[in-house]
């Protein structure tokens, strides 16, 4: 599946963090039940490539791919892991080349006018603005899309539902990214009903 078929996929990508990897399936079961099935499982913990394993065996509807890749080497173990897609906050030459090495579509992390071109050169035409609040938000997005027009953003960081459905509304935004979906006491508490109900208010967003 293409970067972006998988952004179409979903109009949220929640950013996931596991700590334990019994939190995995129950997780994703929760986030798919609730109309979200593309989840970005943030490699910042020890338990992140055993989760996407057992995401990929156990809930098939999941699309499950990995976040927060910064070293080359990451992409050959998500891919191991099942991996079918993978994020990273910025992008070198290295990461790119790993990427394809691996055969992970990958969904690369840009801020600047000067790091979209060097995506552009390196093949991406689907990118994630990272930090999205931070780098000028919605403004800084349609700027963006004078110059670029042909490229298709993910932004994430600092996006709120609220702010979801402005972002969406934008011609050159697929998908946004963000953490509200798993919170962090929600997803200590097991408290799953919860999260099935924050994916199916984000799942109802229209692009
Ligand atoms: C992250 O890196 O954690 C993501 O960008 C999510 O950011 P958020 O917590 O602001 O949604």
């Amino acid at each position: 599946m293409q970067i972006r078929e998988i952004m179409k996929a979903s109009p949220v990508m929640p950013v996931i963090v596991v700590e334990r990897v019994e939190q995995a399936v129950p997780l994703a079961r929760a986030l798919v039940a609730g109309g979200i099935k593309v989840l970005e499982v943030t490699l910042r913990t020890d338990a992140a490539l055993d989760a996407v394993k057992r995401i990929a065996a156990e809930v098939p509807e999941a699309i499950v791919g990995v976040g927060t890749v910064t070293r080359p080497e990451q992409f050959a173990a998500a891919k191991a892991a099942g991996a079918a897609f993978a994020v990273t906050p910025g992008l070198t030459s290295q990461l790119a080349n790993a990427a394809s090495g691996a055969g992970l579509p990958l969904l690369p992390g840009v801020m600047t006018p000067s790091e979209v071109i060097a995506a552009r050169a390196a093949g991406f035409d689907a990118m994630k603005l990272f930090p999205a609040e931070q780098a000028g938000g919605i403004g800084m997005l349609k700027a963006l899309a004078g110059p670029f027009p042909e490229v298709l953003f993910c932004p994430t960081g600092g996006v709120t539902l609220d702010l979801a459905s402005h972002y969406l509304a934008l011609a050159n935004v697929g998908c946004v990214g963000g953490s509200w979906l798993a919170p962090k006491d929600k997803l200590a508490a097991g408290d799953w009903a919860a999260i099935t109900r924050l994916a199916a208010e984000a799942a109802q967003l229209r692009r």
